[in-house]
């Protein structure tokens, strides 16, 4: 996943299906979200249904889970009723690569956000969003900044980034930076410089919560209009959403013009995840 072919080819899917060349697929998927979501959720759905798939929606609290059910045995079942594909979101890291493993069908997994590791399709219309932007990444400064411990983004956008040539550096409040090989700046402020990009994290609060942790976010990793407009002014503000309005972001800087960008990235989620589940289906 997120290997440089693969992520070409969604990215050449993508530009097709921008031109509106896109045909029709008779099967049925699932959406199995077992952790909250707006924009992944929606727009998998409406992507799926623009390529005339049959979308079932998986509700875990009423489903045999409750009946201690497995993870594998349900997806069984789903594969003999006629699902060709599940797309799945679980705070559970690993939880798709362990799956993989023991699935005995040919039932395909899509990876809609996992845990702290993963979040292919975020990654996938991000690029697509610095593309329109930009037309390359490679030798742009792209900051990443926020509870980068935490992120799922984080990890794939790094992952696909360095894989075409971005110059990447990282910003964490302390205690929320991660194992990552890139440039660490400990303030913000020093992070955006001459930045390209600036993509601001959420602070996961919910999981801090899960782990006992208490991280309070001081003024000094929030990014303001007069920030980015000192030290960044030509940068493009990304985030992928939700945003805690006025903590890593300020809200005029979201409500600016800058903030059009991140309503271009959900854009681009759906049409992305089109390629997605089409590349899902065909392999
Ligand atoms: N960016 C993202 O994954 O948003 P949702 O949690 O709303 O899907």
């Amino acid at each position: 996943m997120l290997d440089k072919a693969y992520v070409s080819k969604i990215m050449a899917t993508t530009k097709a299906f921008k031109m509106g060349k896109y045909k029709s697929f008779d099967k049925a998927i699932a959406m199995m979200f077992l952790e909250n979501s707006t924009r992944t959720k929606f727009s998998f759905e409406l992507a799926a249904k623009r390529l005339g798939l049959h979308v079932l929606n998986f509700d875990a609290s009423k489903s045999s889970f409750a009946k201690s059910e497995t993870f594998v045995d349900t997806l069984h079942n789903l594969y003999f009723i006629g699902i060709s594909a599940v797309v799945v979101r679980s705070g559970d890291n690993g939880l798709l690569e362990r799956t993989r493993a023991q699935l005995k069908y040919p039932i395909k997994l899509v990876d809609a956000g996992e845990g702290t590791t993963s979040h292919p399709s975020q990654a996938l219309l991000d690029y697509e969003t610095m593309l329109d932007k930009m037309g390359t990444v490679a030798g742009k400064k792209i900051v990443i900044a926020g509870d980068i411990k935490h992120s799922r983004v984080a990890k794939s956008n790094v992952k696909l980034l360095k894989q075409f040539g971005a110059d990447i550096h990282l910003c964490a409040p302390p205690g929320l930076d991660y194992d990552i090989d890139a440039t660490w700046h400990s303030r913000l402020i020093d992070a955006i410089k001459g930045a390209d990009v600036v993509m601001m994290l959420r602070m996961q609060y919910e999981r801090h919560a899960q782990a006992g942790e208490t991280c309070d976010l001081s003024d000094d990793f929030r990014l303001t209009s007069e920030k980015l407009e000192k030290y960044a002014p030509n940068a493009i503000l990304m985030h992928p959403g939700p945003v805690n309005r006025d903590m890593e972001i300020s809200s005029e800087l979201l409500d600016s013009p800058k903030g059009v960008t991140i309503l271009e990235q959900a854009q681009n989620g759906t049409v992305v995840r089109m390629a997605i589940l089409q590349e899902a289906l065909l392999c």
